[in-house]
């Protein structure tokens, strides 16, 4: 706790001088989701957080195109992103030329994107969809055939899910594309009982091996409810940790993949961010407007 009071304490200041609030990801570190943040949750709920926001300020512990959705969903407001670098593989998989590509090559054929792009590449597309909401999403267009892009991990446990016929795009996380089937059988052997939950963006045959997928907060809600004595959550590091905090008598089992995008967010820069503004998200006023359009189709399933 010394190593962090004095910046807690300076960001808590901040905060109320600045009348900002810090929407965080459960993937940010113990001391930022516990400490400082006012909002937490998945990439679903900071979106929806983002647009009833009311405070001049908010800054985004989490990855870029986070803070791009919370600019294009509240655009009045200051957003601030503690370090621009902090990107997404997913994210940089796929270009607003790609999508217009895709469009050509499947004429009629709708397009979901995950929240995981950048603003240009929503604004190119028909809706986006988050881990949270992806099965939802598609069966709501009503076809029997879509395109969902850039997370090919994804989309095809959502096809499996669905049982639509979906086309994907060559985009990995390079986070949850690390984990194996193997690693879920040898769990198993070397914890006996283990409930073993996963991201969706984990590949195919990982999630064939687990008990339970779903986003960060769908993972949350599983653990508060069903309180397996003995879990393994396999995605970022962070979120066990800032699980387990509520669940002292699980055993929570703590094998994980940092994302070093979400890591490049600390207590120093959002201190920093705070004092010296950095780093506002601008976004063209036309390209934040449609991919607003893609958003909200999401939000209003
Ligand atoms: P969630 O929407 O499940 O929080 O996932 C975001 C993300 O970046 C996962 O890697
Ligand atoms: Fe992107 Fe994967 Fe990091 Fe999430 S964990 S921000 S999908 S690289």
């Amino acid at each position: 706790w010394a190593l962090f009071a004095e910046d807690v304490e300076a960001i808590l200041e901040l905060k109320r001088t600045r009348n900002a609030v810090i929407l965080a990801h459960n993937y940010q570190t113990p001391e930022i989701f516990h400490c400082v943040a006012d909002i937490v949750g998945d990439s679903l709920a900071l979106a929806r957080e983002a647009m009833k926001v009311d405070a001049d300020v908010i800054v985004l512990a989490g990855v870029y195109f986070m803070a791009e959705t919370a600019k294009i969903m509240n655009p009045s407001k200051t957003v601030l992103i503690p370090d621009v670098e902090a990107g997404c593989s997913l994210a940089d998989s796929i270009t607003p030329a790609d999508i217009r590509l895709m469009r050509e090559a499947h004429p009629g054929v709708p397009i979901v994107a995950y929240v995981n792009t950048n603003a240009a590449v929503k604004a190119e597309v028909d809706i986006c969809c988050t881990s949270g909401n992806a099965a939802a999403v598609v069966r709501s267009l009503g076809v029997p055939r879509v395109i969902m892009l850039p997370d090919q991990y994804l989309a095809r446990n959502i096809a499996a899910e669905t049982g639509l016929d979906i086309i994907t795009w060559a985009g990995q996380c390079e986070v949850h594309e690390l984990f194996t089937a193997a690693d879920v059988r040898q769990l198993r052997e070397d914890h006996p009982g283990v409930t073993v939950l996963v991201h969706p963006e984990c590949p195919p045959e990982v999630v064939a091996e687990a008990d339970f997928a779903g986003s960060t907060a769908a993972m949350s809600h599983y653990v508060g409810e069903k309180r397996p004595p003995r879990v393994v959550l396999l995605t970022e590091c962070s979120m066990s940790d800032n699980v387990a905090v509520h669940y002292p008598d699980l055993e929570f089992v703590r094998p994980c993949n940092l994302c070093p995008h979400m890591k490049r967010i600390t207590l120093k820069n959002i201190r920093r961010s705070l004092e010296e503004n950095l780093h506002p998200v601008e976004i063209d006023p036309e390209i934040a407007a449609r991919a607003r359009r893609s958003v909200e189709r999401m939000l209003a399933i």
